[in-house]
């Protein structure tokens, strides 16, 4: 008898929990039935960002879904992304809170996946410093023809061979910023910096992964290997993080500050001196975190779009080609390409544009969340509701692009080759007040590698190989776009 009133119990909660969604969703966006607890949560498998397209033909550019039990609404298009980060920038500016994203920062002390507070703005306004003294212009340049060096060397040794290159890129885009970040730059085989690579390849692929929790918040009490897994990759990371920081307490001398490890401790001592309002939201936590993103967001991010870039220029030989002629013309054999050079090769950068837009590395962002009760399209969103603007749809949008399955930097050009303005459409780095704060250094360090690698080496696919496959990796499901394992014969140039 009892276990009949707990199954009665248990079935009119879930029945009363589900009605009580559907009223909540009284003139939200439309969107797909869901069920009682999953709600669409098989929508989200896979590719998702695809499945959305779909969805957006049937319930409109602006719908709701329900992941878990938890309220979505996903963004198709330009003017709905306008309308909300835009225009009602700071009522979209949130973030959710999820239990491995609060594992991994520490409850939310770092900037990408903490809430919109004072504390975020504070740390975007360090981050920004920080990037503008150590990791652009001048700076940037000689940290990443360094690094260049040391790639073009070890390429030159495999020339005619089929390789996969994946590893190279790594450690040239982590020596960039490491030595932005840390002011060390690493021999390409040394312990430590293959420790930090694959401490942050694994934590990239487990943290993809999500757990449960993130879904079902109430579940987050239990020991799930899901959330140890979680747990112990963030320890690996911020010991190396932390332990970079206290090597610089060491040798701090403020009037020489070495860099951006070096430029927190200074806003940290700058604000015990002066402010003290501000210390609380400056501990050695909120320093390593704050570090932390600038390696999460500039690394993987300046990696995956040089891995589609080499491969969409070996399967568009005539491509690959033009921006070897520009860079010729330039900037000649005799030096690596710079910064100053950008004005002069339209095409190159244009290239680089089809790459961000093809290659769409992030194809929903981050996930946003409202930070007040709120309206968009007409549509009432409620305070807390994700949202999710899906930039692969403005990406390969056929009204804006005409024929957005054909790499063609041109696009990006008029009929003498000049550049047009920037498409609005074209959005790799989101928009608003969340957008991308390292737009200007990814640019720069994709055009400073991009170019110092086709400069010196032409790119093709194996003989004997098929056309490669220019599908994104399913492995890289929503939250990534990566591209398939692929190899690459490397012919020198000079
Ligand atoms: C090709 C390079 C890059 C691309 C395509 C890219 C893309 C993005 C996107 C789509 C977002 C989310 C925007 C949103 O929430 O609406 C983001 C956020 C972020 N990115 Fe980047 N990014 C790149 C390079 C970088 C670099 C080089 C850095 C650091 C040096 C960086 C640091 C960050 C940080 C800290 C955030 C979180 C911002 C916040 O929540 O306020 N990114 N990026």
């Amino acid at each position: 008898m009892w276990l009949m009133t707990i199954i009665v119990g248990l079935v009119t909660l879930v029945l009363v929990t589900w009605l009580r969604d559907y009223v909540r969703r009284w003139r939200m966006p439309p969107g797909p039935f869901f069920w009682p607890i999953i709600g669409n949560l098989t929508l989200f498998g896979g590719q998702f960002y695809l499945t959305f397209i779909e969805l957006a033909k049937k319930y409109g550019d602006v719908f709701s879904l329900k992941q878990g039990m938890t309220d979505v609404v996903v963004l198709n298009s330009l003017d709905a992304v306008r309308e909300a980060f835009v225009k009602k920038g700071a009522e979209f500016a949130g973030r959710p809170t999820m239990l491995s994203g609060d594992i991994f920062t520490e409850g939310g002390k770092d900037i990408a996946f903490t809430d919109y507070s004072p504390t975020w703005k504070l740390h975007r306004k360090l981050f920004h410093t920080a990037i503008r003294g150590y990791a652009l212009g001048d700076n940037l340049q000689s940290k990443v023809h360094e690094s260049l060096e040391e790639t073009i060397a070890e390429f030159s040794k495999m020339e005619g061979q089929a390789v996969n290159i994946e590893d190279h890129i790594y450690k040239l885009v982590y020596n960039v910023i490491c030595s932005a970040a840390f002011g060390i730059r690493y021999d390409m085989d040394d312990k430590d910096f293959n420790t930090l690579i694959k401490v942050s390849k694994d934590g990239a692929e487990v943290f993809a992964q999500g757990l449960l929790a993130d879904v079902y918040p109430s579940l987050g009490f239990l020991p799930t290997p899901g959330k140890a897994a979680v747990e112990k990759m963030t320890r690996s990371f911020l010991d190396i993080m932390q332990h970079h920081l206290d090597q610089h307490r060491e040798t701090f001398d403020p009037s020489n500050l070495r860099d951006i490890t070096d430029h927190m401790i200074k806003a940290q001592k700058d604000a015990e001196e002066e402010g003290i309002q501000d210390i609380n939201s400056l501990t050695d936590t909120h320093l390593r975190q704050t570090i932390s993103d600038i390696f999460g967001g500039g690394t993987d991010t300046t990696i995956l779009t040089l891995r589609w870039a080499v491969l969409f220029l070996a399967a568009h030989p005539e491509i690959q080609e033009k921006v070897a002629a520009e860079l010729d013309s330039v900037v000649g054999r005799d030096r690596l390409p710079e910064l100053s050079d950008r004005e002069a090769t339209p095409y190159t950068e244009a290239t680089i544009h089809e790459v961000m837009r093809m290659g769409t590395i992030a194809p929903l962002a981050l996930p946003h969340t409202t930070t007040v009760d709120t309206t968009l399209r007409g549509y009432r969103i409620p305070k807390g509701t994700w949202i999710m603007p899906n930039l692969w749809a403005l990406h390969y949008d056929p009204d804006t692009w005409g024929d957005p399955d054909v790499f063609r930097p041109e696009r990006f050009l008029d009929e003498s080759g000049k550049p047009i303005p920037k498409p609005p459409a074209l959005m790799p780095f989101g928009a608003g007040r969340r957008a991308c704060p390292g737009e200007a250094v990814g640019k720069a360090d994709t055009f400073l590698l991009l170019g110092g690698l086709v400069q010196n080496f032409r790119f093709t696919i194996p003989e004997g190989e098929g056309p490669p496959d220019l599908a994104p990796d399913k492995k890289g499901g929503g939250v990534q776009n990566t591209p398939y394992p692929y190899k690459v014969v490397m012919t020198c140039r000079k």
